[in-house]
């Protein structure tokens, strides 16, 4: 799960992931394309958002997306396409790029970005849970079904 700063929608996207995914089975990580934030705790805002659905990520520390990140993840999802083209720089083959993937496209009737919330007030932590959470649900549909094993 990959934003810009993996400390508002990622850091959640983790969260979710994690809680609805079998973790047998899904290795779940996030980070975010700048620096700016690394070693950080995701934005308190996003801490609170998650706790109030009874899911804890106080303890999730900002790292940086690294080139590695290829070869470790089967997928790559972005939150918005600015994400998506700053991971897509760095992708070095063919292989690289068939992992990465917008999050949004797992709903197709839906907006394509989760929105950046860093800017905003609390309302759109809210917004960014359930779209996320949407999203996750689906993806692990998606996974179920092309893999029979999920
Ligand atoms: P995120 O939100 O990409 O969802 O973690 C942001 C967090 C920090 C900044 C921008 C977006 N920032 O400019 O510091």
């Amino acid at each position: 799960m990959v934003c810009l700063g993996n400390i508002c929608r990622s850091p959640l996207a983790e969260g979710i992931l994690k809680e609805i995914a079998d973790p047998e089975r899904v290795i779940v990580q996030s980070a975010g394309t700048a620096g700016y934030h690394i070693g950080n705790p995701p934005d308190p805002r996003s801490v609170s958002i998650a706790s109030k659905y009874g899911i804890d990520i106080s303890t999730q520390r900002c790292r940086k997306f690294v080139s590695s990140d290829f070869e470790d993840f089967d997928l790559i999802l972005a939150m918005d396409k600015s994400n998506y083209r700053n991971i897509i720089s760095l992708a070095q083959d063919e292989r690289h790029y068939q992992k990465v993937r917008l999050l949004m496209e797992e709903l197709p009737d839906g907006p394509d970005e989760v929105p950046d919330p860093y800017y905003g007030g609390k309302d759109g932590f809210e917004e960014v849970y359930q779209m996320v959470y949407r999203a996750c649900e689906a993806l692990l549909e998606r996974l179920r079904k092309e893999k029979q094993d999920l």
